[in-house]
């Protein structure tokens, strides 16, 4: 049975909550495959606000079992705070929620040298403090690695952090840490969580497999935007993990052959959060009132968004990378009432006219835009629900992005609720 991808195609934030939402009904099982709790989306059920970052979005569906892939990395006591959230307000995941064995599992040790780390100004990458880096560190290093299924064998927990955590201290201290960390203490702290989080354990590509053959549908849900891939991304101002479609495979044990539809999500104008080149960006009052208007602030820190327009070099390139099949355009409600929009085309790159995307961070900081100016629009598109309803400056700029990134739009986002969007 096919699986669909709901991926970013810019640096993340690009509401492809709403895009997995409005899928409902077409899928059983929602997959989560990279990054942790440094993602960040509020859900609203029964006029309720709950703010997931490791959760997938899709958890609140009835009827559907959400996955949290071996390509993640867990923070036990966040897991815990969202599924007992979630519980508080009538939602029991119990039996429908699943954590794989292999996901690697985040420590304080991790947040600490993360924090000092970014403490300083040298080096310094904006990330979300959440012990993700270190604990991908840790992973690929394989030495000090813990898994989750390890929090679940006492004995060998204990061991294990009894290994790693004087390893730890060495490196903190080296890094100017005052704070050091006792095994047996976390240990202790740890099994506590094992003990709750035990009864969600599962071999989950094992699980997947058997759910492909039992013909039930997949939807693969991307956390963070491509441009924040590792390999792919603006490196080294990325996250950790694979956050384009490729990262499906290794992530959760689903060969990429089942994954038949890529969506991917476009903001109808660009946001960053952290450090890292963005040539489109936009530091002034307009800026401001596209932030505010579109309430650019982190779901998970609460730093004011960077915001500019719409970068179709960018989107072209990770619309390629992804393979993505088409596009949905969110947020174009944000725009209007800007009487004049631009769409980067091409950059200018020492001297001279380039067409493509230079992944390489200080390539890109070189880069100055070249602008195509599209008129805008004054009306309220809010309540638009079908693409005659938009004013003609809205049409167009939809139309221009499309032929610029070469990929059709299927679903145009006009507000935050189900409703507002268009189906085309
Ligand atoms: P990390 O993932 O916390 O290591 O942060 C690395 C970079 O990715 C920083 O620039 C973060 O701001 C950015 N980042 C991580 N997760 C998200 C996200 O979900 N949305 C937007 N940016 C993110």
């Amino acid at each position: 049975m096919p699986g669909t991808c709901v991926v970013g195609l810019q640096w993340g934030d690009e509401a492809k909550g709403k895009i997995v939402d409005l899928l409902g009904d077409n899928f059983d099982i929602v997959v989560r495959y990279n990054g942790g709790a440094n993602a960040g989306h509020t859900v609203v059920v029964n006029g309720r606000a709950f703010k997931l970052s490791l959760l997938p979005t899709g958890v609140i569906r009835p009827n559907v079992t959400s996955v949290i892939g071996n390509g993640v990395v867990v923070y036990p006591p966040r897991f815990l705070e969202e599924v007992d959230s979630l519980a508080k307000g009538g939602i029991n995941l119990t039996g429908s929620l699943f954590l794989s064995d292999h996901a690697h599992v985040i420590f304080p040790y991790h947040m600490e040298e993360e924090r000092l780390l970014e403490s300083g100004t040298e080096g310094k990458i904006g990330t979300t403090g959440r012990g993700i880096g270190p604990c991908y560190q840790d992973k690929v290093g394989r030495r000090f690695a813990i898994r989750v299924g390890e929090l679940c064998r006492p004995d060998h927990l204990r061991e294990r952090l009894k290994f790693v955590v004087p390893f730890k201290n060495k490196l903190l201290g080296a890094l100017g840490a005052t704070k050091l960390f006792d095994a047996s203490a976390i240990a202790d702290e740890y099994l506590g969580y094992a003990e709750r989080i035990r009864p969600f354990v599962r071999d989950t590509p094992r699980f997947l497999h058997e759910s492909l053959a039992a013909g039930k549908r997949l939807i693969f849900e991307a956390a963070q935007g491509s441009l924040l891939d590792v390999d792919h991304g603006t490196f080294p101002f990325v996250t950790s993990s694979s956050s384009l479609p490729s990262g499906i495979w290794g992530g959760s044990g689903v060969p990429a052959k089942f994954v038949k539809r890529i969506i991917g999500v476009v903001k109808a104008y660009t946001s960053r959060v952290g450090q890292g080149p963005f040539p489109t960006e936009l530091d002034n009052e307009l800026g401001e009132r596209i932030r505010q208007k579109g309430r650019e602030f982190g779901t998970v820190t609460g730093r004011p968004r960077r915001v500019g327009w719409l970068d179709a070099v960018a989107v072209r390139y990770t619309a390629a990378l992804a393979g993505a099949d088409e596009i949905t355009v969110m947020l174009l409600d944000v725009l209007s009432g800007v009487p004049e929009l631009k769409l980067c085309t091409a950059y200018e790159l020492d001297g001279e006219r380039i067409t493509h995307f230079p992944s390489d961070a200080y390539l890109l900081e070189r880069c100055k835009p070249v602008y195509e100016s599209v008129s805008g629009w004054s009306e309220d598109i809010t309540a638009a629900r079908k693409l005659s309803d938009l004013p003609p400056g809205a049409r167009r700029y939809l139309d221009r992005v499309s032929e610029l990134v070469g990929l059709k739009a299927s679903v145009v986002s006009v507000g935050p609720d189900r409703e507002q969007t268009i189906m085309v």
